[in-house]
């Protein structure tokens, strides 16, 4: 039998290269390896932004098509919306019964959201609850592992304590789901500075070859750099970090030419782009053959819900017979 996993992202936005390398292009590595439940958390989002006005829906298939574009393959994968299944929210309304409020007051991504999102009134119980919401989102698929980045282990580790309460006062129902930390560098962005929108220092896969290229070619480089003749130090750069992504060939050479001077930034960055855009180009294909065909996307998400929602209910339904309700 297969491994089955579960991840989700929260559609906040068009994605990001950080995205991308961070959590979907191991998604799309996962998919041939294991059964894979991936989910569009929507739900979630609702969590913070519930007075933000934009459209969720609108964001779901933004993200969707992000998704596709990048590799994630509704034939191998089951890919769906999270707020499509309902059962995700009776399973939350269950597990909130037997959740002390202790375990989600000390969460530490919680206090900090808390701290990074002022201004916004977070003090609620839906934002409390979020892991409990995340936890049904993987027990109802049984889920053996679940990828995810450092920020999100407290609340794989509560939905490990979940389960173990849970079987410990109903009889042995849930398996305690294993974190799989999967190597998510952070990724700079065009300023050095960690890739995040509210930084505005994101290269976005909807970003044009024309958009690409002018941005790459203002993207910060060593700062100690300033002139064409001072010699470089490439762990500094961000135009550096990428060329090991997606240029390792070159590496060496320009390890080597930028901290003799040799190459300059402008070629350097132009022997990026030489790489990159090759990259992006089958990811922008594919990106505009979804956004003409929106139906596509539309029965691709049908799919993964009716696939979803059998294995969820079915879970569901065992969790009724459990607690006898
Ligand atoms: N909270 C996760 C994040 O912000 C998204 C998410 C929701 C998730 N439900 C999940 C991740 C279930 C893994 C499993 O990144
Ligand atoms: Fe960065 Fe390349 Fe310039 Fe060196 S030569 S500072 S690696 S852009």
């Amino acid at each position: 039998m297969k491994e089955r996993i579960l991840s989700g992202i929260r559609p906040t936005g068009k994605m990001h290269m950080g995205n991308y390398l961070g959590a979907i292009a191991n998604w799309v590595r996962f998919q041939e390896k294991a059964e894979c439940f991936f989910m569009i958390a929507d739900w979630h989002v609702l969590t913070t932004d519930y007075e933000s006005h934009t459209s969720i829906r609108d964001m779901v298939t933004e993200l969707a098509v992000d998704l596709l574009a990048s590799g994630v393959d509704p034939d191998a994968c089951t890919l769906f919306v999270q707020s499509a299944v309902p059962a995700h929210a009776e399973l939350t309304l269950i597990l909130s019964m037997i959740t002390p409020l202790s375990w989600l007051e000390r969460n530490p991504t919680f206090k900090e959201q808390i701290r990074e999102l002022q201004g916004r009134e977070l003090h609620t119980h839906g934002f409390l609850g979020y892991p409990v919401l995340q936890a049904a989102d993987i027990l109802l698929y049984n889920a053996d592992s679940v990828p995810v980045g450092e920020d999100q282990l407290p609340h794989i580790e509560l939905t490990r304590e979940i389960v173990r309460r849970f079987n410990f006062i109903y009889g042995e129902l849930f398996k305690e789901p294993k974190s799989l930390l999967t190597p998510t560098p952070k990724i700079p962005g065009t300023d050095g500075r960690k890739m995040s929108k509210s930084y505005n220092n994101c290269l976005y896969l909807s970003d044009t070859a024309e958009v690409l290229t002018e941005k790459v070619m203002k993207m910060l480089t060593d700062p100690a750099r300033k002139r064409r003749h001072d010699p470089g130090d490439p762990d500094k750069c961000p135009v550096f970090y990428f060329h090991q992504i997606f240029n390792p060939g070159e590496v060496e050479e320009i390890r080597e030419g930028c901290s003799t001077a040799a190459i300059g930034c402008i070629d350097c960055k132009k022997k990026l782009l030489a790489k990159l855009i090759p990259f992006m180009e089958p990811i922008w294909e594919r990106r505009n053959a979804l956004l003409s065909d929106l139906g596509a996307i539309e029965s691709i998400l049908d799919t993964g819900k009716e696939r979803a929602t059998q294995v969820a209910t079915a879970m569901l339904s065992r969790v009724r017979d459990t607690i006898k309700i």
